[in-house]
């Protein structure tokens, strides 16, 4: 069939099989222009668990790691199989390519598709690790959910809300590519709840110990988490908004994890990354707008970096020598760049004078697309969008 973009708001309901390919090659590529050997990682990670594996941050990791370090990775998704007309979704064909790559290249690469919350998910893994891996060395936690279904079978739906007021700001329309004024209502204390059980870190806590109880973890496994902070200019829909009540959760975790293993060597870290364009925070009202400006500066003072760049130096330059380099809060900053004195002052500048008639100059709008797109295989150059391509792509290891 011939595959077209299907935008529905802020997302894609289609993608393309050969342009997610080229899009996975091109982050393979990227890896291995990086040299390690000029870097001193603390530990190389040679056996990893990676959660949320398929599309954004967790993709990333898990070619960072296998393309840098020759890391066995074994990654748990959750995403579709293509069916009658409708394409699979992004992150089957990302990891259908990842797995086709790494096969080509030797590396050991299997992928668990469904529920990462669920019990019956971390007992699959953990008969996959050790049977094939004996332990694992580090667990990456990427998830970026919409609900959870707990064991009691109770299911909860995080929002993305503000929690001290309603916050009125400006925001992209992304349908129209027009600024609006967006009101974003305050959340119910039943909300937060909510969205801290899907985006906190009880699931990430409960992998750990699954893991542990299971002898399927080494005794000085590193896991990391990712988060986000942001600027002021966001903090009363992300940093103090319900998903930021989520990130606290994660990062008391981090120290949980911590104090918890300490017999077992296990140390939980936070890397607070950068605000990039992914099928997760397209979906976060406001921050579509405050990334096309932040693209828009980034790339002038020449310190723009996407999903596989921002990995990349997480294992270069961050996780590093004896322990990860961390703030005095004890978080790993990959976000330096973004908040960045001068980076911000220039977006506070820009964001009052913002409007629809001259959003194209002001803020990087092309930018946004661009990632927008190439996320789902499409606008990529080098593909012939117009050829006919079997949307029916296998994964190697999920093969029936
Ligand atoms: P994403 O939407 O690109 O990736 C989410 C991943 O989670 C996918 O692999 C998906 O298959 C998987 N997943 C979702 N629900 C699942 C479930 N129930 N079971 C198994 N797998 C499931 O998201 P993105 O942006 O890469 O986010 C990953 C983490 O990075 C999140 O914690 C997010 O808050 C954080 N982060 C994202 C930033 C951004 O600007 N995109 C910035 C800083 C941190």
């Amino acid at each position: 069939m011939i595959i077209e973009p299907k935008v529905r708001g802020f997302i894609c309901t289609t993608a393309h099989p050969v342009g997610c390919r080229e899009n996975v090659k091109r982050q393979i590529d990227y890896i291995k222009t990086q040299s390690s050997s000029n870097s001193t990682t603390a530990k190389t990670p040679k056996k990893v668990l990676v959660i949320g594996c398929s599309t954004g941050y967790g993709l990333a990791s898990r070619i960072a790691l296998a393309y840098t370090y020759e890391t066995a990775t074994l990654g748990i998704m959750y995403e579709k199989e293509a069916s009658g007309t409708r394409t699979a979704t992004a992150g089957w064909y990302n990891t259908a390519a990842f797995e086709s790559f790494a096969q080509q290249d030797g590396l050991y690469a299997q992928t668990l598709n469904g529920d990462a919350f669920s019990k019956e998910m971390k007992e699959q893994a953990i008969a996959k690790i050790k049977q094939d891996l004996g332990k694992v060395d580090m667990v990456i936690y990427s998830l970026a959910a919409p609900r959870r279904t707990t064991a009691d079978g109770t299911t909860y739906t995080s929002v993305l809300k503000a929690t001290a007021e309603p916050f009125v700001s400006k925001s992209l329309d992304l349908r129209h590519n027009t600024i609006v004024e967006a009101t974003i209502p305050s959340a119910t204390e039943e909300e937060i709840e909510a969205t801290v059980k899907v985006m906190g870190g009880e699931d990430w806590e409960d992998w750990i110990q699954a893991l542990v109880d299971a002898d399927a973890i080494e005794e000085d496994a590193v896991t990391i988490a990712y988060s986000y902070i942001g600027p002021k200019l966001t903090y009363p829909i992300y940093k103090e908004g319900t998903i930021g009540h989520a990130k606290e959760h994660l990062h008391q975790t981090a120290k949980e994890i911590t104090a918890t293993y300490e017999n077992h060597g296990i140390h939980a870290y936070i890397s607070v990354n950068k605000a990039l364009v992914t099928q997760a925070s397209a979906a976060i009202p406001v921050v579509p707008l405050y990334i096309s400006l932040l693209y828009k500066v980034q790339k002038e003072l020449g310190t723009h970096e996407g999903c596989i760049e921002q990995i990349c130096r997480l294992f270069n330059k961050k996780y590093i020598e004896s322990a990860p380099q961390v703030d005095e809060a004890g978080l790993i900053r990959l976000d330096d760049y973004e908040l960045d004195s001068k980076v911000q002052k220039r977006i506070e500048e820009i964001w009052p004078t913002i409007t629809t008639d001259n959003i194209k100059d002001n803020a990087d709008i092309a930018g946004y697309w661009e990632d927008f797109y190439t996320m789902f295989g499409f606008h990529i150059a080098g593909v012939n969008y117009e050829q006919e391509v079997d949307a029916a792509v296998s994964i190697p290891s999920i093969l029936p």
